[in-house]
């Protein structure tokens, strides 16, 4: 097998069937047109809670015999790549290729949307700060992240965030609220605090504790929360071209008949792990560069 024209259209075709319901549903949702500039799943792929179990994967490997489907190229974050990993361990060849935007996948430097999911909660706070340097405001923008606060570190610390607030690491309402009434007694205009949705305190029990707490923050409070905004929009050049390398390099790794490795990118070297090591582990965030925030911002 090469990477050509017909490899990449019979993909598209048989990629439109999804496995678990073995049904043609999503035929038409991506054809062979250019995908480059959508984001989300074309092929309408999604958590399926019967694959955790092994009539469900037995299902899913009858449905992929049937259509004489001999391997896989599972594009996705932590629970696809748990998925994949059992696939592999059943004996299917499959290629795993990191994709979440909360840059949590064990075996990859980056995964496939998150420099956009990151650049999108960038120009919301740009944006924001427009209002807040206008009326002397500070905001609390809540990006998404449940267990993982790589997009508000990274949107935060581009953005100049007076406090970024993520699940790895507990910041009190009252710290927040001594870092804002300092930001504003040295005179700056407005100030950004960025918040992980998985914060141990969230952006509206942050709010709770401000409303009795004003006098000692000096801004004016509001709070904006970018939820499912943060997935949607059009993928960003580097994600283009993570998601062509990471792609191509696929085709080559099954040509060779070596599935069941993660794909993912380190430096700038596309690396292989074992999906039976990615399975239960996750990436780490760069508890420095948190550090590093919190000083800058002081
Ligand atoms: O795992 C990616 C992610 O976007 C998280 O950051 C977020 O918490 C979660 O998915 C949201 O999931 P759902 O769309 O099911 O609410």
């Amino acid at each position: 097998m090469q990477l050509d024209r017909d490899v990449i259209e019979r993909g598209v075709e048989l990629g439109a069937q999804p496995v678990d319901h073995g049904d043609d549903r999503n035929r038409n949702a991506g054809g062979n047109e250019a995908v480059f500039d959508r984001g989300g799943t074309v092929l309408g792929s999604a958590r399926c809670p019967e694959f955790h179990e092994a009539a469900g994967r037995a299902k899913a490997l009858h449905h992929l015999a049937q259509r004489e489907i001999n391997a896989l190229i599972v594009i996705g974050g932590n629970g696809s790549q748990t998925g994949s990993s059992l696939l592999a361990a059943a004996g299917f060849p499959v290629i795993g290729l990191a994709s979440t935007i909360d840059n949590d996948v064990f075996g990859t430097d980056v995964s496939i949307g998150v420099d956009t999911a990151v650049n999108i909660t960038l120009e919301a706070i740009d944006r924001l700060r427009t209002t807040g340097a206008s009326h002397q405001r500070a905001f609390l923008v809540e990006t998404m992240g449940r267990s993982c606060g790589h997009i508000a570190l990274f949107a935060g610390i581009a953005g100049g965030a007076e406090v970024i607030a993520i699940p790895e690491h507990e910041v009190k309402p009252q710290e927040v609220a001594e870092r804002l009434g300092a930001a504003y007694a040295r005179g700056k205009t407005h100030a950004i605090v960025v918040v992980a949705e998985g914060a141990r305190h969230g952006a509206q029990s942050m709010m709770r504790y401000f409303e009795k707490h004003k006098a000692q923050i000096g801004f004016e409070l509001r709070v904006t929360t970018l939820g499912h905004v943060v997935r949607g929009g059009i993928p960003s050049a580097f994600d283009r071209v993570l998601a062509t390398r990471l792609g191509a390099a696929a085709i080559d790794w099954l040509a060779r008949d070596a599935a069941g490795m993660l794909l993912g990118m380190r430096g700038t070297d596309i690396v292989a792990t074992p999906l039976a090591e990615v399975a239960g582990n996750t990436r780490p965030i760069d508890m420095a560069l948190l550090d590093m925030a919190r000083v800058l911002a002081q």
